[in-house]
């Protein structure tokens, strides 16, 4: 199994304008609802490739349940803490004419340390040898940065793997705790090495000396240039396939997705490597919040040579 952990989901509202027009009202031409986290975009991106996995993570209130129904709706298994807050909302408005946006977050809830120690009670429950267990996004409010850690350490204990696509100090924490893979973009990566661009030359270097932050592997993700990896003594450069952009957003999530897909078939990072960077390229390719299909990933992953 595949169990993907979102600890800050929220509902993503969309709504589709035609101009910005301040202290007036717009008509919304039209607004769509998604499922807001880095954990239930792999979910979601392993469902189109026809993988099953379990969504975990804090739910609360009316929003919480809104996520629960669409990501079932979708196929995916379930198995969310709930808490007493309500889950957040963020808010996109998006002005097609004017090819601009806003977007605003809210905050969400605060995390109660009861409610933290009944999701790791859920995870210990889960834990099994061999699966896989994806952490990703940010962290909500009333939960140390330390989280990842505790957690990588518990289930790669138990003889699962971790996987961890975060940023900053909980990538940085979470690292230490030698995850199966850390799957960075070149942002997060630059940040944990305190990077400037002109020490970014010698690829080789930096992602060892990334590597030797903890994880036992690491895939850097360069957008459309494709990716990095370091496994051992080893260190690649892949190059993406050509795709016409649209919305490159989710991409990475879906290339973590691509990867655990083949590695949970038991195939090598290197033979996981090119489904990753296919989901990635087929995610960039549709708009909005829409993931790639099997049938995409499948014809792009034919292109790609390590
Ligand atoms: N324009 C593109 N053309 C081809 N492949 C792309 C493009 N954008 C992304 N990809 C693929 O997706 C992978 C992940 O993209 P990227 O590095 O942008 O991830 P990210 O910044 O973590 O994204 P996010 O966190 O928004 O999901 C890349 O390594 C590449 O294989
Ligand atoms: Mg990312």
């Amino acid at each position: 199994m595949i169990y993907t952990l979102t600890l800050n989901p929220a509902v993503d509202l969309e709504l589709q304008i035609d101009q910005f027009q301040f202290n007036s009202v717009a008509r919304a031409k039209n607004s769509r609802m998604d499922c807001g986290g880095k954990g239930f975009n792999v979910s979601r991106m392993l469902r189109n490739v026809n993988i099953e996995s379990t969504a975990m993570g804090f739910i609360g209130g009316y929003n919480g349940q809104r996520l629960q129904t669409e990501l079932t709706s979708l196929g995916i298994k379930t198995n969310f803490t709930e808490i007493s807050g309500e889950t957040r909302t963020n808010v996109s408005i998006v002005a097609h004419g004017e090819q601009r946006h806003i977007k605003v977050n809210e905050t969400g809830p605060e995390i109660s340390s009861v409610e933290l120690a009944n999701l790791i009670t859920a995870i210990k429950q889960n834990l099994k040898a061999g699966d896989w267990w994806v952490l990703g996004g940010s962290l909500p409010s009333g939960v140390d940065s330390t989280i990842y850690a505790e957690l990588i350490t518990l289930i790669e204990n138990a003889g699962a793997f971790a996987v961890l696509d975060s940023s900053g100090e909980a990538l940085r924490l979470g690292c230490l705790a030698k995850p199966t893979l850390a799957k960075p973009n070149l942002d997060e990566a630059k940040e944990l090495l305190g990077l400037s661009d002109e020490g970014l030359d010698d690829a080789d270097l930096w992602c060892k000396a990334l590597a030797k932050q903890g994880p036992k592997n690491l895939v850097v993700s360069l957008g459309e240039e494709g990716a990095l990896y370091v496994s051992g003594q080893a260190f690649k450069k892949i190059s993406s396939p050509e795709i016409i952009e649209a919305n490159p957003i989710g991409a990475g999530d879906s290339m973590v997705a691509g990867i655990v897909w083949r590695l949970s078939l038991g195939e090598t990072l290197q033979k996981a490597l090119p489904y990753g960077l296919a989901c990635g390229a087929a995610t960039a390719s549709r708009p909005g919040t829409e993931l790639g299909s099997l049938e995409q990933v499948t014809e792009l992953v034919h292109s790609i040579k390590i």
